[in-house]
């Protein structure tokens, strides 16, 4: 039997004290929630958003001190391979990395362009490839590092209307179990998380209607908000999930199980 191992932190310190996480998308929505969460946590934050603007205000908003915004596109290899250095330099070495950007370009299949195809494959799956392979060098050689992959329940159950966004993030679920046996002997864990419908600006379009309906597919009754997300997020990222790897986590309200 192996002796007892305390993963609690010591008294005053936060279970994220110490480390660096970058959050793409992390100006609003679910990646700022998570990006507070995971300061509140005590991490410094990288905030990556595509306007560089936006992603100083939210940076600056962030609880503690150490935090800087990065304007990037991460659909694009090189910029994303730069804004990693730059926030190594700026903000420190990253420990945790959230893949959260994301977009939809929702279309019935009959008319769904190649655009919308291919945009929301670049920002969605391979915006996640280049910002993970991009991190996960420096991570390898430290043996120590957190992959969290921004899912979608749709990922899992399949909607009408989103065939590119469904097969994007369940991509994403396939690229988490594959990156979490890949780098797992180098104490990398990587896991996913499958959220819901959660109020955001992604999903304020939705009709009133809409969101009724949806309500009722919800055994918890309503849509979540980001920092349901966020909790989890910043529960994957510490230490009481330490032996949690290649996995998804819904967080759904029960929507789909
Ligand atoms: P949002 O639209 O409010 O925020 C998306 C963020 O991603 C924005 O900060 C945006 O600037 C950033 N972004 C988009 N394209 C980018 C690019 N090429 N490079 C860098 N940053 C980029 O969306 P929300 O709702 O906060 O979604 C966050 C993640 O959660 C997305 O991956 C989304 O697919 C996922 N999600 C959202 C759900 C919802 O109900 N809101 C449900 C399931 C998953």
């Amino acid at each position: 039997m192996t002796a007892a191992v305390s993963v609690a932190p010591s008294p005053g310190m936060r279970e994220l004290d110490g480390q660096v996480a970058l959050v793409t998308g992390g100006s609003r929505g679910i990646g700022r929630a998570v990006a507070k969460a995971l300061a509140e946590g005590g991490a410094k934050i990288a905030v990556v958003s595509r306007d560089g603007v936006r992603a100083d205000q939210a940076a600056e908003e962030l609880p503690g001190e150490g935090h800087r915004g990065f304007a990037c596109d991460v659909s694009d290899s090189g910029p994303a391979a730069q804004t990693l250095k730059a926030a190594e330099e700026l903000v420190g070495e990253v420990s945790i990395l959230v893949n959260n950007a994301g977009i939809t370009r929702d279309n019935i299949l009959l008319r769904m362009k190649n655009e919308e195809w291919d945009e929301v494959m670049l920002v969605n799956l391979k915006g996640a490839f280049n910002m993970t392979q991009a991190v996960s060098r420096g991570m390898m050689k430290r043996r120590q590092g957190v992959i969290l992959n921004v899912s979608s329940v749709v990922g899992l159950s399949g909607n009408a209307g989103q065939a590119n966004y469904a097969a994007s993030k369940a991509g994403l679920i396939g690229f988490t179990k594959s990156v979490a046996r890949e780098l797992a002997p180098r104490n990398i864990r990587c896991n996913a998380i499958a959220p819901g419908f959660i109020r955001t600006d992604m999903t304020a379009s939705l009709g009133e209607g809409v969101v009724d309906g949806l309500v009722e597919l919800i055994p918890l009754g309503r849509l979540g908000e980001p920092e349901d997300v966020a909790g989890v997020a910043r529960f994957l990222a510490g230490p009481w999930a330490r032996y949690i790897t290649g996995q998804t986590v819904s967080v759904d309200g029960g929507m789909v199980m």
